[in-house]
């Protein structure tokens, strides 16, 4: 067997850009490598998938140089086939589409996969689990999204808890190498609850780049209430 991404069941936190300050990206990028982030989270919104716009390839590829983390890519984006080869070509490591803005998901995880990228699938808040049942067996991480997708400092929605251990279930069963994300309001009061419902890789935004004592502070606080 391979060795999958997430053999070791490390959790893993991945802060995200979309909080950062982008006058010094590099700058804030490098400070959270250094305070222990595993990846960092790129938001791809393109103001039609999601009421709001940010980043595109070009953005990707200034910040590929500036550290040696994964670049994971949160595609919030319709019809994400016309972009897999640009975020490619800039430098991601990895890419997420949704469930819910890709018609041929199938196809599109595989053109994911034949870029030698990590491939990942998303799903809303009110989308159930089972929309993952034939696909998951092709994933390398599956995205719950704990609030909805479209913007930074949201209130995580409670309810997402138990589709976080439904889908930890549907992972153990059929695709034990495959990780399981979590994204919008992870802090460090959902954090532990998220883990304990069986997520391994945190995407936090506001928690870490918000916080006022600045994104090391903030990820510290985030290890601590794992115990990490
Ligand atoms: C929301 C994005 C998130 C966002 C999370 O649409 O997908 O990645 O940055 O932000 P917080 O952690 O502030 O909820
Ligand atoms: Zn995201």
């Amino acid at each position: 067997m391979t060795a999958r991404p997430n053999d070791d069941n490390r959790i893993k936190i991945a802060p995200s850009i979309l909080s950062a300050d982008l006058s010094r990206l590099a700058e804030q990028v490098k400070e959270v490598e250094a305070a222990g982030a595993d990846r960092i989270h790129v938001d791809v919104m393109d103001g039609r998938f999601v009421p709001n716009i940010t980043f595109g390839p070009v953005l990707v590829k200034s910040l590929r140089p500036a550290t040696t983390l994964p670049l994971e890519t949160h595609l919030m984006i319709h019809d994400p086939d016309a972009f897999l080869e640009a975020f490619a070509e800039a430098g991601s490591t990895s890419l997420i589409v949704h469930v819910e803005g890709a018609l041929h998901l199938h196809r599109t995880v595989q053109r994911i996969k034949g870029l030698g990228l990590g491939a990942g699938v998303a799903i809303n808040p009110a989308t159930p689990a089972a929309m993952l049942d034939e696909i998951l067996p092709d994933l390398d991480v599956v995205l719950v999204m704990t609030v909805n997708p479209g913007f930074g400092g949201q209130t995580f929605i409670r309810r997402t808890l138990s589709k976080v251990r439904e889908v930890r279930h549907m992972i153990d069963e059929v695709n034990p190498g495959c990780e399981l994300e979590v994204d919008g309001g992870v802090d460090p009061t959902t954090a532990p609850e998220l883990v304990e419902a069986g997520a391994r890789v945190l995407v936090a935004g506001s928690s870490v780049y918000g916080a006022a004592d600045g994104p090391t502070a903030g990820m510290a606080r985030l290890a601590r209430s794992l115990g990490l």
